[in-house]
């Protein structure tokens, strides 16, 4: 009950009279998207007035969120009125930097004498150096730029002033899903974003790279193709990526190599501390229902403890996936079918597993897809990761919801007669789209044996699954409750 009235509380300072759960999921974010030449800006939900600047600075100062908004929405409020004129140019879009400091500098006045300055839990030069390190990112409309370098290639440069710890998530949306995406200088964190798509690419950075520049290339085949100029940037500056589990790009080749390498970076110690100051904004991931956009609060973990497992479940069953520490040590891997658990913390030796000391924020991985007779290929935007799962999660038999639906002849049709369906321990959620006539198609949702899904969903890339053509059949699977709801999920 406690946390439900924060929460409340707290929609309403963000939202100013809006409901609270449509702002706790969709409000309070900053979205842009960006286009080629003309860019556009996009605040989402409530009235625009969202603060992520505030889950940022409760992060860089250690204090949960809930009760910093809490603390200052009196004073946030008249101070807003107060800076009116110094702030107006910033509202109306303002790039450069000394007139977002002018406004800046109108609060950081009215900072001095604040009420919730005199409670003594944290000080004014420590407010301002978090102010500085998040605000001016929020306040600059400064978008970054996209230009198509060639057919399917691209190039993203990020603005000059982003939120301190790469606090930022950039999604390229695909019109269709490539074999093969690659991109350079930057990480990527889908299972940690809402509305994602199979097609949908959430990049962001961590300080093993450098630099404002993002590439990307695109391969195609004959069911996907298009042009560069398709892709649609979002910029989004509410994504904590810094502390959730990144994969970088692979595979390298279509088809893919015997061994294709790449990394996956975790940085556990922000994980914790946002886990800390966070109140009720991290999804249990396994449990985000889209229809009812509820989220709920992982288990809180005791403080210090700075040793997290990663999950990570793979779209499909691959033949082989091993993961060392940087210097090629193996690190301890357990494996149940197509879940895999990682633990950083502990090193496989010749005979047993040792604890670490060492930093293991970035872990090497190996993957064989088999793809020659598995079939099983994916990107690293497919695999769904869970930082520290559940006790019981890789034996995967929490039964999750899905959506049913059978034989509607539209997306609309379905959403109209499903309904709602308990699935038995270990089953996915599966969506099948066939076309059964050249301009007539037969959609059907429910759950489904999990390797039996999985097996379906592998012949798509055996060319059964051709959406534009008379016998085409599409088979997707996933693992959360009610994520086959949505159409855009098998595409
Ligand atoms: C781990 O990955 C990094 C970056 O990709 C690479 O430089 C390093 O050589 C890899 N280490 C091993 C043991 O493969
Ligand atoms: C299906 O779509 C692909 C790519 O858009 C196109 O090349 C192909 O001709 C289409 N086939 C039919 C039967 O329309």
């Amino acid at each position: 009950m406690m946390k439900f009235s924060i929460a409340v509380l707290l929609g309403i300072f963000f939202c100013l009279e809006r409901d609270s759960h449509a702002c706790r999921q969709e409000v309070c974010r900053r979205k842009r998207t960006v286009e080629e030449s003309d860019v556009t800006l996009q605040l989402r939900g409530c009235s625009g007035e969202t603060k992520p600047w505030v889950r940022q600075v409760a992060f860089c100062l250690g204090m949960s969120s809930a009760e910093i908004a809490l603390k200052m929405k009196d004073w946030y409020s008249t101070t807003y009125q107060l800076c009116n004129s110094n702030c107006e140019i910033v509202r109306a879009g303002t790039k450069k930097m000394n007139e977002i400091t002018t406004c800046v500098n109108c609060f950081k006045a009215r900072l001095v004498d604040a009420n919730f300055m005199t409670s003594g839990d944290v000080t004014y030069d420590e407010i301002v150096n978090c102010l500085d390190q998040y605000i001016y990112a929020a306040l600059s409309n400064e978008l970054p730029s996209f230009q198509a370098e060639a057919e399917a290639r691209g190039r993203v440069r990020l603005p000059t002033v982003r939120p301190e710890n790469d606090w930022w998530a950039l999604t390229v949306r695909l019109p269709c899903k490539p074999p093969m995406f690659q991109f350079w200088n930057a990480y990527c964190i889908n299972s940690f974003a809402d509305d994602v798509r199979a097609k949908d690419f959430v990049l962001s950075q961590n300080r093993l790279v450098f630099g404002r520049n993002i590439v990307f290339l695109a391969t195609f085949n004959e069911v996907c193709r298009f042009d560069v100029s398709d892709i649609q940037v979002i910029w989004d500056e509410s994504i904590p990526a810094n502390a959730f589990p990144q994969l970088s790009s692979f595979p390298t080749s279509f088809p893919p190599r015997r061994q294709e390498h790449g990394n996956i970076f975790f940085n556990a110690n922000a994980f914790g501390r946002l886990m800390e100051t966070d109140d009720g904004f991290i999804p249990e991931l396994e449990t985000l229902n889209p229809k009812r956009k509820k989220r709920e609060l992982i288990a809180r973990f005791p403080q210090g403890d700075i040793l997290r497992k990663i999950g990570i479940i793979m779209p499909c069953v691959v033949k082989n996936f091993e993961v060392t520490d940087r210097l090629g040590v193996p690190i301890s891997l357990q494996n149940n079918q197509n879940r895999y658990l990682i633990d950083p913390s502990m090193l496989q030796t010749a005979e047993s597993f040792v604890r670490t000391s060492e930093d293991t924020s970035t872990l090497n991985f190996t993957l064989d897809f088999g793809y020659s007779s598995t079939g099983c290929i994916f990107g690293s935007n497919e695999p769904f990761v869970v930082p520290d799962p559940p006790p019981g999660w890789l034996e995967g038999n929490k039964q999750i919801m899905c959506f049913q639906c059978i034989g509607a002849s539209s997306e609309e049709e379905c959403k109209r007669i499903g309904k709602a369906e308990q699935c038995g321990a270990g089953e996915a959620c599966q969506s099948e789209i066939r076309r059964i006539e050249s301009d007539k198609i037969s959609i059907t949702k429910s759950c489904k044996q999990s390797l039996a899904c999985q097996n379906n969903q592998i012949n798509n890339n055996r060319l059964q699954c051709r959406p534009n053509q008379t016998t085409s059949v599409c088979r997707c699977c996933c693992f959360k409750d009610y994520c086959n709801s949505d159409g855009s999920h098998c595409t």
